[in-house]
């Protein structure tokens, strides 16, 4: 999979407004990995933002999305139990899974309840390990979502972590999250990260314009100092597309607000 080009911005007045079009995306994604492989390898997204996402899915035509052909991951977790409120299996489970027929069999969420949470980390390890083992038969994942911190963090990956230089660990265990909620997480290493055919994040919010704009001023350069920018080079890494509200769009260049704008 080789990107010829950087990331493409889609920014809408609103996160209900963009979370809509990203939704439609979800599900055209997944219709087309569904015609030419029989199964939709979706990965969700923490933290707060991805509700409106799981919103927008619901209100979708029925079919738009083939969950009974549908495979859930997630990039990363809090090691709490599903019904912690930090979870965020918990919150997928509470705001989409338990509304749409994806069978249980095919929900893959990390269980964080286990310990010690090494053992969390190495038994999701093991469960990606037959998608991740053999990339001569193709990324792992159709669609992987991930959303953004204020500090440009994703997933679990936080500025300056030396998990960014990982290159063979696919799960890695963060003892305790220097970012609010303070809980140990498990998350996936960028190898494992750029293992999809696609990568969308869902970014809203004032407080992510500043970040925003380094990472677009810095593009095609990526830094570990933030995170999520070392997805978005031209290093050959999958596609991405980002979907912003105009308050987190609101310090990037202009052209940047023509809808779907690409660099
Ligand atoms: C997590 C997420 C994390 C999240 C960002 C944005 O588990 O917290 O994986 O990377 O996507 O922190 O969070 P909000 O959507 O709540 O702003």
């Amino acid at each position: 999979m080789v990107r010829s080009e950087g990331p493409r911005w889609i920014v809408g007045k609103d996160l209900p407004t963009v979370s809509a079009r990203l939704a439609r995306h979800v599900a055209a994604a997944g219709r087309k990995a569904v015609r030419a492989r029989g199964r939709f390898r979706l990965v969700l997204a923490g933290g707060e933002t991805p509700r409106a996402l799981h919103a927008a899915l619901l209100r979708l035509p029925r079919g738009a999305v083939p969950w009974t052909r549908t495979w859930i991951y997630w990039g990363d977790d809090r090691l709490v139990g599903p019904k912690d409120p930090d979870s965020n299996y918990g919150m997928a489970r509470e705001t989409l899974l338990s509304h749409v027929p994806v069978p249980s069999r095919q929900v893959f969420r990390i269980r964080g309840e286990r310990r010690p949470t090494r053992a969390a980390v190495r038994a999701y390890a093991r469960t990606l390990e037959p998608l991740l083992a053999s990339p001569e038969e193709g990324p792992a994942f159709d669609l992987l979502l991930l959303g953004m911190g204020p500090d440009g963090h994703t997933a679990s990956l936080f500025p300056g972590s030396p998990l960014l230089r990982e290159k063979a660990a696919t799960v890695e265990l963060v003892p305790m999250s220097p970012r609010p909620p303070h809980r140990p997480r498990a998350t996936l290493t960028l190898p494992a990260l750029r293992s999809s055919r696609e990568i969308c994040f869902l970014i809203a919010g004032g407080s992510k314009a500043p970040v925003l704009r380094t990472i677009e001023a810095r593009l095609p350069q990526g830094s570990a100092r933030q995170p999520a920018s070392l997805l978005l080079g031209e290093d050959g890494g999958p596609p991405v597309r980002l979907y912003l509200d105009r308050e987190a769009a609101g310090l990037l260049p202009r052209q940047r607000w023509k809808e779907g704008g690409r660099r």
